[in-house]
């Protein structure tokens, strides 16, 4: 079993649901519509969308936007946001390394919080080729995940939070900087004594892989930036410490 399987159940969603406010989501969305260039007939996808909190934002500002997740439960609270929009994203149960779309089928793809990465090397590879497969020539994309540059600074990291229901949430998480990969370990615990745990395994990638990373998906990578960099303009492809996570800007030639 794979450790997404159980990890991406109530025990993320329940304890990082205060966090990722309706304000937090539709900042996030906006550096996204920049940073892609949304047009109005654009066709999108949000691959891995969890329950929608980008897609419904930017269903308004695209031709069509289509969220694909692997959980039912996800997908359902995601639904049920989209009944009250005028027009509403369309939600797609699949896996982002086997998607059930033609090559070339979107204009713009987007991955956030690094959702694309879960996998051993090959695995991530192949998830982001399959991401290249869907987006037609000419077309965009954008990953989102943590700076290791900034985690390699500061590699361990814990908290403890208590919910609104009483429920309590606790995070060990430490960065490897010789492989890139941040093992999270969360802990919920319920006020009825119910306990839910489990390992996240992320990789992010420093600056200088994400071009090799690229072409080997076919796709050139345009641009390095973070949520805090987006306004200051197309630059090189350079990331510091400073930034607070890492945004990866890819063409498909
Ligand atoms: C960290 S959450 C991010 C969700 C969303 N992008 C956001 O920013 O809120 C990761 C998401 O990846 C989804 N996921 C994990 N493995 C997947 C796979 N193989 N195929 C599709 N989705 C997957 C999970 O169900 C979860 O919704």
């Amino acid at each position: 079993m794979h450790w997404s399987d159980t990890y991406y159940g109530a025990l993320y969603l329940d304890s990082v649901a205060d966090l990722l406010t309706p304000e937090l989501s539709a900042l996030e969305a906006e550096v996204i519509a920049t940073l892609l260039e949304l047009a109005p007939g654009d066709r999108v996808l949000d691959l891995a969308c969890g329950h929608g909190r980008h897609a419904l934002p930017l269903a308004g500002r695209a031709g069509a936007v289509i969220g694909l997740d692997r959980s039912g439960a996800y997908l359902l609270r995601a639904a049920g946001f989209a009944r009250s929009l005028p027009r509403p994203p369309r939600f797609v149960r699949a896996d982002l390394l086997h998607q059930p779309f033609p090559d070339g089928a979107f204009d713009a793809v987007y991955c956030w919080y690094g959702s694309l990465f879960l996998f051993d090397e090959p695995g991530n590879q192949a998830a982001l080729g399959e991401l290249a497969r869907v987006l037609r020539r000419g077309g965009r994309a954008l990953v989102h995940h943590g700076n290791p540059l900034r985690l390699a600074l500061e590699p361990a990291a814990s908290a403890r939070r208590t919910l609104a229901d009483g429920s309590a949430v606790e995070e060990e998480a430490r960065f490897d900087p010789d492989t890139g990969v941040e093992r999270a370990h969360r802990r919920l615990v319920r006020p009825d004594g119910t306990v839910l745990a489990g390992t996240a395994m992320l990789r992010y990638y420093r600056p200088e892989e994400w071009g090799p990373l690229g072409r080997r998906a076919g796709l050139h990578t345009s641009r390095l930036t973070s949520t805090t960099g987006v306004g200051a303009g197309p630059g090189p492809l350079e990331l510091g410490p400073e930034a607070p996570d890492l945004i990866a800007l890819l063409e498909k030639p």
